[in-house]
C-alpha cells in the first residue's frame, strides 16, 4: 500500500517554496554561460595546501577528539579564537558567548526557532537575504519592510513599524546582501537607540564584515548597543546577537558560522541545536581551527580582499563601458555583490530569459523583497556577484548583458538606445 506523504507534510510548509536562487544555480551551471547568479566565493582562492597540511596533522596528532562526537557550543579553541578575532572590531565577547552553528544558515534557522510564533512579523530591510526569508517562513513568520537606499536601511521610516511591535529587527548593515550597500555610522547610531526606545531586538548579521575593499569599519550595531548599555548603566543584557561565518574567509564547504549573544540565549539555542544536529561537525570545527591559527586567516583575508577588490572594479568599470546611461547601480565598499536598478517599466524576471540566451545569468531583484508592496519595485533590479568570475568573465558577462538590457528597454520602448 502506497502513503500519501503529501497529504502528511505539516501546515507550516504548505507555502515553502525551494530557493529561486538555487533553482536558477541548476540553470546556470551550462559550461557556457557565465554566471553572475551565485554568492559563490572564488575558488582559486581556497587555501587547499593549508587544508590539506592541516587534515594531515590532526589526522596524525588529534584525530581522535577529531573524529569524535564534541560539545553542542562547539569547539573550545576555535570559539576562544573566534571571540579574540572579534574583539579587533570592538566585540567584547567571551568564549561563552560564542556559539559555532553549521553555517550561519542554521544560525538564521535556529533563530527563527527561538523567537518566532506564527504570524510573529519580523521587520527586514527591503531588499533583504533571501535565505533568512526562506529560514523564518517555515515558523510562520509574516514581514513588515522598509525600504533601504545608498546609506543602508531608512532609519528615519523606523518608528511607526517599531510602534506596531515586531518580535525583532533583521538587518545586514556590511556590504548588504543583495544591496551591496553599508549602513552609515550615524544611521547604525539611530537603529540602536530605536531599538532600545521601543525594545525591539535586532539580528546583526555580518557574513561580509572583513571583505572591506576601501574606507574604515564602522561599529558594529553590537558594539554600539554595549556602549549605550555602559553608558546609561541599566541592564545587562545587550539587544543585539550577531552572526558571522567562516564561509566567505575560509571555505563555505566548512559549514561554519557562528551567533555572539549573551549566555541565557546561547543556553537556549543550545537546547535547540541538540535538537537539530547534536553539534556542528567536529572535523570541521578542528581544521577550520588549524588552518585559521597563527595568523593565517588574517594574512588570507588580505588576498581575498586584494583579488575580489579588482573583480569589483572590473565589474564598475565594464558596466560604465557597455551599460546604457539609463541604468544605474550601487558601488559596494566590500562583500560580494553589487545591484543593478533598471528605469521603470523594466521586467527583470523577462530579462533574465533574454540574458539566458546571451549564455549570461543574474538573480531578478524581486527574489529578495518580503512583500508589503514592494513586488513592483524587485521588478527592476539584478543581483550581480562579482567574486567567483574571473576579470576577463567579468567583462565578457557584462557586454552579454548590456545586449540583453538593451534588447528590453527597445522591446518596451522604455528610452532610446
Ligand atoms: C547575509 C547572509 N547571511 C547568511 C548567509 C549564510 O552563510 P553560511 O554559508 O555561513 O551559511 C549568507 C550566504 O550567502 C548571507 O549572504
Amino acid at each position: 500500500m502506497s502513503t500519501a506523504w503529501k497529504s502528511r507534510y505539516a501546515q507550516r510548509t504548505k507555502d515553502i517554496k525551494s530557493s529561486t536562487i538555487r533553482e536558477l544555480l541548476k540553470i546556470t551551471q551550462k559550461p557556457e554561460m557565465i554566471s553572475f547568479a551565485g554568492g559563490l566565493p572564488a575558488p582559486d582562492v581556497f587555501p587547499i595546501d593549508r587544508f590539506q597540511e592541516a587534515c594531515k596533522r590532526v589526522l596524525e596528532l588529534n584525530g581522535h577528539q577529531a573524529l569524535q562526537y564534541g560539545a553542542t557550543e562547539g569547539y573550545e579553541p576555535l570559539r576562544e579564537m573566534i571571540a579574540r578575532h572579534i574583539a579587533r572590531y570592538g566585540i567584547k565577547a567571551h568564549t561563552e558567548n560564542v556559539l559555532i552553528t553549521s553555517g550561519s544558515q542554521q544560525a538564521l534557522d535556529l533563530i527563527g526557532k527561538l523567537f518566532i510564533n506564527a504570524g510573529d512579523r519580523v521587520l527586514v530591510e527591503a531588499p533583504t537575504y533571501l535565505g533568512a526569508l526562506q529560514a523564518f517562513n517555515v515558523y510562520g513568520a509574516e514581514y513588515i519592510s522598509v525600504q533601504s537606499d545608498e546609506d543602508g536601511l531608512r532609519t528615519d521610516l523606523l518608528e511607526e513599524p517599531l510602534r506596531s511591535g515586531p518580535k525583532f529587527m533583521y538587518v545586514l548593515p556590511n556590504f548588504q546582501n543583495p544591496g551591496g550597500t553599508t549602513l552609515s555610522e550615524g544611521r547604525r547610531h539611530q537603529l540602536v537607540l530605536l531599538a532600545d526606545k521601543y525594545g525591539i531586538p535586532i539580528i546583526e548579521d555580518d557574513p561580509y564584515g572583513q571583505l572591506r575593499y576601501e574606507g574604515e569599519h564602522p561599529p558594529p550595531l553590537v558594539v554600539i548597543d554595549r556602549e549605550n548599555l555602559r553608558r546609561d548603566g541599566g541592564y545587562s543584557i545587550g539587544n543585539v546577537i550577531y552572526l558571522s561565518t567562516f564561509s566567505k574567509t575560509l571555505a563555505p564547504g566548512l559549514r561554519l558560522g557562528w551567533i555572539v549573544a549573551p549566555p541565557d540565549v546561547i543556553a537556549k539555542l543550545v537546547q535547540l541545536k541538540q535538537g537539530a544536529d547534536l553539534h556542528t561537525s567536529t572535523f570541521a570545527q578542528v581544521i577550520a581551527y588549524e588552518v585559521a591559527k597563527d595568523g593565517f586567516l588574517d594574512e588570507h583575508v588580505k588576498l581575498i580582499r586584494k583579488v575580489y577588490r579588482e573583480r569589483r572594479d572590473v565589474m564598475l568599470e565594464a558596466l560604465k563601458k557597455y551599460f546604457p546611461s539609463e541604468v544605474t547601480w550601487t558601488h559596494p565598499k566590500g562583500g560580494l555583490f553589487l545591484w543593478v536598478t533598471l528605469p521603470e517599466g523594466m521586467d527583470c524576471k523577462s530579462l533574465f530569459d533574454i540574458a539566458l540566451k546571451e549564455n549570461v545569468a543574474f538573480v531578478p531583484g524581486d527574489c529578495f523583497y518580503a512583500g508589503n508592496g514592494f513586488s513592483d519595485e524587485g521588478r527592476r533590479h539584478m543581483r550581480l556577484n562579482f567574486s567567483y568570475g574571473h576579470p576577463e568573465q567579468i567583462r565578457e558577462g557584462i557586454r552579454r548583458l548590456s545586449v540583453a538590457v538593451k534588447q528590453q528597454m527597445r522591446e518596451l520602448q522604455v528610452a532610446h538606445v
